[in-house]
Parts: structure tokens; C-alpha cells; sequence
């Protein structure tokens, strides 16, 4: 026993564990022990093992339990904003068009090329307080608005400075195939042989590469372009994911369930065939309602089909400065359930649970014995409280790793 062990007891846990029966793996009146950084014990409180009886408690009768949220889509690096791209669309040009006119993703590459790291940092870092104030234990961060070689570097070494400046952990995306920028604008295949593909190998060769995402669109890159980034994602052990059938359907969440991806994420447009190369290759599909709002989409993705083949579903905020300028993972999960009708249970599976599973770790997202111990601590009494209020945070206590914030 060490001095940081600890008791945590609550009007009912929400473990998101699936051996728990019943929804959200639910432990009323139930308390978790908390021993060096991890779960040791959790079940009913009038169950505690005797030899513990003696740990430090903290009680919160009134109030749920859950694991630490997980944000696993963003892009919180970034310079510059896009609220006058914002205007326009309001007057009525299309994300597109305006892609299409050198606005969208590639200004906000100029501005990002343009920022400096410390700039770049304090930015991302008022997003990762936001998320952390919510109750965010691990936030995935992509690359994508450099287009060359310094650029995402940079981005990715601000991203990995997040996690060291502050209690989050966080997981990087390669997205060198992200959009095609200005010097490359005819060129994309040239912009992925002499740029794209040669910053992965030297960001991964730094160490800073987690996964490799990219952008299958009309506006941004085909089938085989990805396919050309996956296969050096393959070559260097890195897995993949890939934002598809966002826009239109081309194909590319079959395209990443072929790499074995761990997610296709936005999937508005996905077809039933793409549904099951999903399942059959364990891609979890992660919706993002924001994107979907602001953008004020029509297609809705296909949950009905998503459940069918039982694809995990997970929800994230997208947080980006164009399509999602969004920094509540909350509000996402509302959102899914408003705009994509999940239930709150599969909201709240969304943001812990499955979307642990979307980024391939397996030591967090859940309250079972053995798991970090990533707990957030609501003023709520039902876990679906978490995804019925709109604008409102809950979060009483964090607790990182077993550290109380
Ligand atoms: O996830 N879909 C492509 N990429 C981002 C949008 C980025 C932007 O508009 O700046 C997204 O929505
Ligand atoms: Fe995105």
C-alpha cells in the first residue's frame, strides 16, 4: 500500500465494462480502489474488501462516476481561424467551393506555416485545458495543416509537447494527406511522392507518428493516393486511419479496413459494403457530429447498418478551425445523439470505451481492475445526464493516472 492509494465511493459507477451486466456496465452505490496509478478493486460499496477498510475515502454520494473521457479526432494544432470563411458560408457558398477557391483547409495551412511553435503551442493548449476542464484523459491530435516537411514536424512536436505540459495523454496522426497545398495544386501525385510520403519517414523516424491518417475526397486525395501512404504506413509497423465518405462515397473506409485501419472517421456517405469490410477487419467507425453540424450536412451516417455489423462506434470533437470549430466533447456526444440519434449509452461507449478502442489503447477507457486509473467524477445522477444537457459541464473531480487533479 502506498500513500497514494485511495477509495473512491459514489452514488453509482458507470464502468463502461462490459463483463459488468446491465447499461454502461452500471455499479450503483459502488466505489473503485485506487492503487498505484491503477484500478485494483471496484464494486459495491458495502462490498469493500475488510483489509481496505482503512484507505483514505472520498465519498461522493450524490454523484456518478465514469472513466476519463477520450477524445479520439482532433486537430487542436493548428494557426490562424476561419470565421470569415464561416461568414461566407452563411451568405451561401459551400465548403467546397470555398475549398475549391483556396480558402478552407489550405488557408489555414498558410497560417500554420506562418505560426511559431511556442505560437502554435499556447493555442493548442488553451484547446487542451477546454477538453481537460471536461473531463478528457487522452486526446488524439493530427497533423495536416503544414504540407511540408518543417511544418507537420512542427505540428507533431506540439502536439507531443501537450501531454508534457500538462495531465492529458496524447496520441498523434500523421495527416501529410490531408489536402493538396497551393505550390502542389495540379499535382497531387507529385505532392505525395516528393512531400507527404518523405515527411512521414522523417517524422517517424523522430519518433513523433503514432498512426497516419489522411483525407479521401473529391477535394483532397483518391483511393490510390492513400493507397500509396498506407503502404509506407505498412513498411514502417505504423497503423492507419483515414477520414472517408465525408462528402461523397469513394470507396475509402474499405480502402482503410483493407490496411486493417483502426477507424474511418466523418463516414456520412458509407454504404453497407463499406460497413462490413468494416467489421470484418475490427475498424471502428468514429462519427463527428460537429463537423456534420457546421457544415449543415443532410446525410446522416448509417448507424441503423453501423449497429447491424456491430462496428464499435466511437464520437470525438474533430476540433478544427474550419469544419468543427468545436472544443466540447459534451456537446458532442448531445450532438450524436440529436443529429445521429445514439443513445446516451452509446454516446458515452463513444467517448471511453470505443474510443480507446478507436486509438488502440487498452489500458484506459474503462473502470475494471488492472486499467490506469482515468476517472472523472460528475455532478450528475445518471450517466445519461452526460449527453442530455447542452452547454453544461458536470465535472466535479479528475483523477489522472490515479493523481487527483
Ligand atoms: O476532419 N475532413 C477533413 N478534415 C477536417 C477539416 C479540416 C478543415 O476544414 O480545416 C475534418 O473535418
Ligand atoms: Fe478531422
Amino acid at each position: 500500500m502506498t500513500a497514494n492509494d485511495f477509495i473512491i465511493s459514489a452514488g453509482a459507477i458507470a464502468t463502461m465494462d462490459r463483463s459488468v451486466p446491465g447499461q454502461y456496465g452500471l455499479v450503483p452505490n459502488g466505489s473503485v480502489l485506487v492503487r498505484n496509478g491503477e484500478v485494483a478493486w471496484v464494486g459495491p460499496t458495502a462490498s469493500i474488501p475488510k483489509m481496505h477498510s482503512r484507505l483514505p475515502r472520498h465519498d461522493h454520494p450524490q454523484s456518478l462516476v465514469t472513466p476519463l473521457l477520450i477524445d479520439c479526432h482532433t486537430h487542436i494544432v493548428s494557426g490562424g481561424d476561419r470565421a470569415r470563411e464561416f461568414e461566407l458560408r452563411l451568405e451561401g457558398a459551400s465548403y467546397e467551393e470555398i475549398a475549391r477557391a483556396g480558402g478552407g483547409i489550405v488557408s489555414t495551412v498558410k497560417a500554420t506555416r506562418e505560426a511559431s511553435e511556442e505560437e502554435l503551442l499556447e493555442n493548442a493548449l488553451k484547446r487542451a485545458d477546454v477538453l481537460i476542464g471536461e473531463g478528457v484523459g487522452l486526446v488524439e491530435i493530427k497533423s495536416g495543416y503544414g504540407l511540408d516537411t518543417e511544418t507537420e514536424l512542427k505540428m507533431l512536436r506540439v502536439a507531443r509537447q501537450v501531454a508534457e505540459r500538462r495531465p492529458i495523454r496524447v496520441t498523434t496522426s500523421f495527416l501529410g494527406a490531408h489536402a493538396v497545398p497551393l505550390e502542389y495544386a495540379d499535382a497531387p501525385d507529385r505532392y505525395i511522392d516528393e512531400v507527404c510520403i518523405p515527411a512521414l519517414k522523417n517524422a517517424h523516424s523522430e519518433g513523433l507518428v503514432d498512426c497516419v491518417d489522411g483525407f479521401c475526397e473529391g477535394i483532397a486525395f483518391d483511393k490510390d493516393q492513400i493507397a500509396r501512404v498506407f503502404d509506407v504506413a505498412k513498411s514502417l509497423g505504423l497503423p492507419v486511419k483515414l477520414h472517408a465518405e465525408q462528402l461523397s462515397n469513394l470507396g475509402g473506409a474499405k480502402l482503410a479496413a483493407s490496411y486493417g485501419a483502426q477507424s474511418a472517421d466523418h463516414i456520412e456517405y458509407l454504404d453497407e459494403d463499406g460497413v462490413m469490410a468494416m467489421a470484418d477487419a475490427g475498424t471502428s467507425a468514429v462519427v463527428l457530429p460537429g463537423a456534420f453540424y457546421t457544415l449543415r450536412e443532410a446525410q446522416v451516417p448509417p448507424i441503423d447498418l453501423i449497429r447491424k455489423h456491430k462496428v464499435p462506434i466511437a464520437v470525438a470533437t474533430d476540433c478544427n478551425p474550419g469544419s468543427s470549430p468545436l472544443t466540447s466533447l459534451l456537446l458532442s456526444m448531445n450532438m450524436a445523439c440529436m443529429l445521429f440519434r445514439l443513445t446516451p449509452e452509446e454516446a458515452l461507449r463513444g467517448t471511453t470505451s470505443n474510443a480507446a478502442k478507436a486509438l488502440g489503447f487498452s489500458d484506459t477507457g474503462q473502470i475494471s481492475i488492472g486499467k490506469r486509473a482515468d476517472i472523472a467524477v460528475w455532478d450528475v445522477k445518471t450517466p445519461a445526464e452526460l449527453s442530455y444537457r447542452i452547454g453544461f459541464n458536470p465535472l466535479k473531480t479528475r483523477i489522472f493516472g490515479g493523481q487527483i487533479a
